[in-house]
């Protein structure tokens, strides 16, 4: 498998456009089933995910072609309503189908998700919402098997404001007579996206955004023409690595606001940030200092995926930082990779003492998930001498090109 090589302890100096966001074009591109007809999805991530949801899609009987960052999904033609497992086993987040398979055959068959490097990732949220939707939902050998009886809008207590949770509740009440009213809802930017989307195929929605989100049936409008906005996880992810590596960068193509809890970490840090109204510039000059206490929440607090690369840019700072990740009960693999790069990292349960070295030195590093294979390329950029990452698959799930993005960047920095 492929792997990254780093020729780290260098400044950067440069520009990079984001991509589009994979957390937003997923659940969009489950949300075309509902469409009836075509989607044209620009700025649209070339990541693994990506192809695994087109994968599904044209399983179902869709067409799913890319032409550059544009996606052309045609699901006028859908045939079927089950996901096998090796699809489903493809990528975590393919449960999101199972709201928009509903809400257009009234029917569904997949394998559970399984749990995944970040620990156990139940969907008992989701189940919990569609069969108060009034889906009937059984459960057996590893499989779970729905019909909708009568679907009708109700109101959706989530006792956790979980994301994906929000998004099958949202895309199930596409197709049920009456108001569906989902409070405790999920808040994140690509809720909202998944929101904007749900209206140009036809739904009544408000509220997204905040904690109450209203549907109301759509009426499907037959092709619908949207942009994804960009990935602020990609965005943090770079600014992490100039903070990691010392000197100057600009992060365009972004919605500053998205990612305000980490520009507001790197400030602390004492990076200077500069914001524009789609661009985000940073410069790290000298040793930088701790971060404080950081938090892990649901949005608008500061994102678990934003963790990893963070944790990377303090590892050398002056001082000690502290993360405490509320949101996954696994989410500190990366830290005994960044200790083979000489990082000071101490695990207790969900808190990670960080304790700043004055210097990293290059090593050969394992990725385990994503966001943590992120990480690992942030911190090789602020290390001494040579580190090569593998475990590159994890990464290309939700990175374009990290390698050429951050060669944009001033790395020195190529794929094997
Ligand atoms: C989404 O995952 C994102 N994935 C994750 O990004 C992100 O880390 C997460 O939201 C939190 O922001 C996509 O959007 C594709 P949740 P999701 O349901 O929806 C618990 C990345 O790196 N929970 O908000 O799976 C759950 O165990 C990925 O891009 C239940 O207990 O996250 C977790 O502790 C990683 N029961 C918490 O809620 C449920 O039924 C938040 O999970 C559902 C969730």
């Amino acid at each position: 498998m492929a792997s990254l090589i780093i020729n780290g302890g260098r400044r950067l100096c440069g520009a990079v456009d984001v991509q589009g966001a994979k957390n937003s074009a997923l659940p969009i591109m489950a949300a075309s089933l509902l469409v009836r007809g075509e989607t044209v999805l620009q700025n649209c991530p070339d990541i693994s995910d990506v192809d695994a949801a087109m994968r599904i899609l044209r399983h179902l009987g869709c067409t799913a072609e890319r032409i550059g960052s544009t996606l052309y999904l045609d699901t006028g033609q859908m045939t079927g309503c089950r996901i096998p497992d090796g699809l489903m086993r493809e990528m975590r987040s393919s449960v999101v189908f199972l709201g928009a398979i509903l809400a257009r055959t009234g029917e569904a068959v997949l394998s559970l998700p399984g749990g995944c490097e970040l620990g156990p990732r139940p969907i008992d949220l989701h189940l919990s919402a569609l069969r108060a939707l009034g889906m009937e939902i059984a459960e057996s050998g590893g499989s779970i098997v729905c019909k909708a009886r009568e679907p009708r809008g109700c109101r959706i207590d989530l006792a956790i404001p979980s994301v994906g949770a929000t998004e099958n509740s949202m895309l199930a009440a596409f197709s049920c007579v009456g108001e569906t009213v989902i409070t405790n809802a999920a808040r994140e930017p690509e809720i909202c996206d998944l929101a904007r989307y749900l209206r140009a195929a036809g739904a009544e929605i408000c509220g997204e955004g905040t904690s109450v989100i209203t549907v109301r049936r759509g009426r499907p409008s037959g092709r619908v023409l949207h942009t994804v906005i960009p990935d602020r996880i990609a965005a943090a992810t770079y600014l992490s690595a100039v903070a990691s590596a010392g000197g100057a960068g600009e992060i365009r193509n972004i919605c500053p606001e998205h990612i305000r809890p980490v520009t507001d970490a790197l400030e602390r840090m004492g990076c200077r940030i500069r914001k524009e109204p789609t661009a985000v510039s940073i410069l790290a000059e000298g040793r930088l200092c701790s971060a404080g206490t950081v938090t892990t929440a649901p949005y608008p607090g500061f994102p678990t995926d934003a963790q990893p690369p963070l944790m990377a840019a303090c590892i050398k700072c002056c001082g000690m930082t502290v993360f405490v990740e509320t949101m996954f009960e696994n989410r500190f693999r990366h830290a005994g990779e960044l200790r083979r790069m000489g990082a000071d990292i101490r695990k207790e349960g969900r808190v990670a003492i960080v304790t700043g070295v004055p210097m990293l030195h290059g090593a050969p590093v394992e990725a385990s998930d994503l966001r943590g294979g992120a990480a690992l390329a942030v911190a090789a950029l602020g290390a001494e001498g040579k580190s090569e990452i593998t475990g590159l698959q994890h990464v290309l799930r939700g990175y374009e090109d990290i390698a050429s993005d951050l060669r944009k960047l001033g790395a020195e920095i190529y794929e094997r």
